[in-house]
């Protein structure tokens, strides 16, 4: 991406949800600018990635495995030199909390050196010969083409990375394009990128999408797409495609992944893993608890318990010790959020703890809505924030039936310990949603699960193994030697 370096369009301004009173009104820091490319700028880059592809033929996706993975090595070793950078960038640009941003750091730093792993290993089985019914086959895996790569702003490293790296390794060449917030802390990993792989095989752009994806999509070249983000945006980019059965998608996409909690579960521990599923990073996370179903039983008990932890969230910067509650990126989220609590106040839940749903600026304290019924905005729309829906329930079937008539199939979890009942539970959800959690949060670790979801939550499959897969293609030769 070395044009981009004397890139004299238009530029975009970055600013942080992290705010400084100027006078009566609190404003937002800015951060830098990014260019805001035009789609003769998108289109260069993808005839960069499609040269350097050239048909299958070009030194990247015919380079011997072992070889491609020395490139990711160099990468990796690059990348680690940019640790405070970036972590500091997640902290001003998403407002992740430093712990956090750490951890997002290290998990794809082990998500890279658990991919070459696999890979060797993977290598190393496909030496192998199969015979069956008289056919002697090797099988190799072969990459699929151009891939857009684009991730999304709640884990704008980690969760890119966990497309972007397969794709790479595995021979694709690879447009990327950061997530809207959370674009400079790429800045730091530019040289990493021009050091480590051959001028083509990764393109950075940025700017609008319809000037830039939606131009790359129309033009028919991408052969994969990779998507963490919203049904909405997915669906509308797919669509542009001229050959949409010649496209392979890897999404990853909408989700209100349900709580149910039965008579005999655990209070403490249910409580604290309800705590932590529905509110890490704000609430802010595709596999986060967006909606807790409790047995009539148990619910006063329940949301007292449940609003207490809450109240002791610390709020604050990203930067400080213990902080829990960030401010929030997105512009005009804290908006949308006081519509939802006020939709499900106006028709009769109430907020239960101290201050909740007050905001200023960016950051947005907790609310913790009850009762909310079927009727409310919250019961079905997901939020992807600080705000948590409360459903009590006489029979569990109120809360099986909201699991198989929700549009989102990611994960579920389930609090209880009749064996058996857990047992029933889990065979009724198994086609419904791709992970059942047992008294534990929803999540998408360990990163060798797979991750994936059913409905409008998801196509394809990610975890290190299924990546490989998802970002490759398999050839067969085969021999008859009867
Ligand atoms: O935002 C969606 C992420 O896949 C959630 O990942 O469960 O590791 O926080 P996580």
């Amino acid at each position: 991406n070395g044009e981009l370096l004397s890139w004299q369009g238009d530029l975009s301004s970055v600013f942080s949800p992290v705010c400084v009173r100027n006078g009566e009104q609190p404003e937002p820091v800015l951060l830098g600018q990014t260019p805001l490319l035009d789609a003769q700028a998108a289109l260069q880059a993808l005839d960069a990635a499609v040269s350097a592809y050239d048909l299958g033929r070009g030194p990247w996706p015919t380079m011997p495995v072992l070889e491609r993975i020395q490139h990711v090595e160099t990468f990796l070793e690059l990348m680690q030199q940019k640790r405070d950078d970036v972590i500091r960038l997640l902290m001003w640009e998403i407002g992740k909390p430093y712990k956090d941003a750490a951890k997002e750091f290290d998990r794809t730093s082990d998500y890279i050196r658990d991919t070459i792993d696999a890979l060797k290993q993977q290598d190393r089985d496909a030496s192998h010969f199969v015979i069956e019914q008289g056919t002697l086959g090797k099988i190799r895996r072969v990459p699929v083409g151009v891939a857009l790569c684009m991730g999304p702003f709640n884990y704008p490293l980690n969760e890119t990375f966990t497309t972007l790296i397969p794709a790479l390794i595995m021979g694709n060449t690879v447009i990327f394009k950061p997530a809207k917030y959370g674009v400079l802390l790429i800045r730091p990993l530019l040289q990493a990128f021009r050091d480590s792989f051959p001028p083509g095989v990764i393109n950075v752009i940025y700017g609008r999408g319809r000037e830039t994806v939606g131009v790359l999509m129309e033009s028919g070249k991408v052969d994969l797409f990779a998507f963490i983000g919203t049904n909405k945006g997915a669906s509308d980019l797919k669509k542009m495609h001229p050959k949409p059965h010649r496209l392979r998608a890897v999404l990853g996409l909408d989700a209100k992944n349900p709580a149910i909690v039965m008579a005999d579960a655990d209070m403490k521990r249910t409580v604290s893993e309800c705590v932590a599923g529905a509110l890490s990073f704000n609430g802010q996370r595709c596999t986060a608890l967006k909606i807790l179903f409790v047995h009539r039983s148990r619910v006063d008990e329940f949301v007292q318990q449940f609003v207490s932890a809450v109240e002791a969230l610390p709020i604050g910067m990203p930067w400080q010790e213990g902080v829990a509650i960030t401010p929030l990126p997105e512009p005009g989220k804290t908006d949308f959020l006081q519509q939802l609590v006020d939709d499900a106040c106006q028709q009769g839940a109430r907020i239960c703890n101290q201050s909740g749903g007050e905001h200023c600026a960016t950051l947005f304290r907790p609310a913790v809505l009850y009762p909310v019924t079927a009727a409310m905005r919250v019961y079905d729309e997901e939020q992807f924030g600080p705000v948590i829906p409360i459903v009590p329930f006489d029979d569990i079937q109120q809360a099986i039936d909201y699991v198989i008539h929700s549009n989102f199939g990611q994960q579920l979890s389930l609090f209880g310990q009749n064996p058996q009942q857990l047992g029933e539970l889990v065979d009724r959800f198994s086609n419904q949603v791709g992970r059942i959690n047992i008294n534990s949060q929803c999540q998408r670790g360990p990163d060798s699960f797979p991750f994936n979801g059913r409905k409008d939550s998801a196509e394809g499959t990610l975890s290190v193994i299924d990546a490989l897969r998802q970002f490759s293609t398999p050839t067969v030769v085969a021999a008859k030697y009867q």
